[in-house]
């Protein structure tokens, strides 16, 4: 026994004489002075008219506040409606709601269409914006997306600040914008369910037809 725990010790010792030197470092912590606290989580209810007035102020008008709304009813899949929290305030929103890539001329009732995400509308408090909100709030919903098994999703907006997120044309991965004329603004981020096969139209959810 005696004889075994010596040469088990002689092993270790032998074992650190032979390791890299690792040297720990004391280093100071960057701190940055003004940077907030910042939770993507899911809505609540009691959000609700919070998230209104977000999109009020974030777009200047009614259109965004009332889709918002809308969509909380109709076509919002819970899991990917999520409000950034600042200091006990929520500051900014970003919902995905359900869409369907269905085949050309087809409706999401055809046996071949298949389920995909309409993301929007998505807004940071005026004074807020240029703080990384929104980027938080991008890249936390399309994780929830990925990790959900969603194939894409699917938006309309600028390509200048959607791209740093991995969105493309979605005509380039032959899927049509509901309206030939938004071009290069209609942008699919495809996900890693996504199959290269599905092709067709994109069709988002209900209130976004009587927009
Ligand atoms: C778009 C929005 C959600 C981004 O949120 P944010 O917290 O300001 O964004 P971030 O701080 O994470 O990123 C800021 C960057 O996005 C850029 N950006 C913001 N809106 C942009 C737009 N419409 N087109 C191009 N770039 C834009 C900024 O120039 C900035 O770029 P930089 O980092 O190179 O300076 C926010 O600006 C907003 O609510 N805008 C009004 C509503 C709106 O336009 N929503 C999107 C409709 S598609």
């Amino acid at each position: 026994m005696r004889v075994r725990l010596r040469s088990a010790l002689a092993l270790g010792r032998a074992y650190r004489s032979r390791s890299p030197r690792i040297r720990f470092r004391t280093c100071t912590p960057f701190r940055p002075a003004m940077l907030p606290v910042v939770l993507i989580r899911r809505e609540q209810t009691t959000d609700a008219s919070r998230i209104e007035e977000i999109h009020r102020l974030a777009f200047g008008g009614e259109v965004e506040p009332s889709l918002a709304a809308a969509l909380r009813s109709d076509g919002a899949v819970p899991a990917f409606s999520l409000v950034a929290e600042q200091e006990g305030d929520v500051v900014g929103h970003v919902v995905c709601s359900r869409g369907y890539v269905v085949p050309s001329g087809s409706t999401p009732a055809d046996p071949s269409s298949v389920e995909a995400l309409g993301l929007g509308p998505i807004g940071v408090l005026p004074d807020l914006q240029r703080s990384g909100t929104g980027k938080a709030l991008m890249h936390t919903v399309l994780g929830a997306a990925d990790a959900a098994g969603e194939p894409l999703v699917a938006l309309l907006g600028s390509p200048d600040y959607y791209r740093r997120f991995g969105f493309q044309p979605s005509i380039a991965v032959g899927i049509n914008p509901p309206e030939a004329a938004w071009g290069e603004y209609f942008q699919v981020r495809t996900l890693s369910a996504f199959d290269p096969k599905l092709t067709g139209d994109f069709v988002y959810a209900r209130p976004f037809h009587d927009l």
